[in-house]
């Protein structure tokens, strides 16, 4: 499991998400579940997509002023995703593909959890103290 305390924001629904989100990637390239390739990878794109979707209620209830800016940036991951599924289907190395996938995926929320959503958490839970 690539999960760590420091990735955590405070919001537990939230780091929940981010939690079952690591874990699909790992089983993405557990070659013990390379039969189920397919729909992990369906399962990940509507996990992703409703785990977006629940953020972002979080984001509006709460007037965050970067609501905008930081839907941009889930919209922008949900496409370049979707583009990598399009091109697992057509390759053919799709155990190479799987793992592009998977480092793209991590990077990817690393990178996203440590800057946007510890700034919105911060956000979130100093507001709910006042
Ligand atoms: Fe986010």
């Amino acid at each position: 499991m690539l999960w760590s305390k420091s990735l955590e924001t405070g919001i537990p629904k939230i780091d929940d998400q981010h939690k079952e989100l690591f874990r699909q990637a790992d089983i993405l390239v557990d070659q013990s579940k390379a039969d189920r390739v397919e729909s992990t990878l369906n399962f990940l794109k509507d996990y992703v997509n409703k785990h977006f979707a629940d953020e972002e209620v979080y984001h509006r209830s709460s007037q965050y002023p970067k609501a905008d800016d930081h839907k941009r940036l889930h919209v922008e991951f949900t496409a370049a995703l979707k583009k990598q599924f399009e091109e697992f289907r057509k390759a053919a190395n799709k155990s190479a593909m799987v793992l592009t996938i998977n480092s793209i995926v991590i990077n990817w929320l690393k990178e996203h959890i440590m800057r946007h959503d510890k700034e919105f958490a911060a956000y979130y839970i100093q507001k709910q103290q006042h």
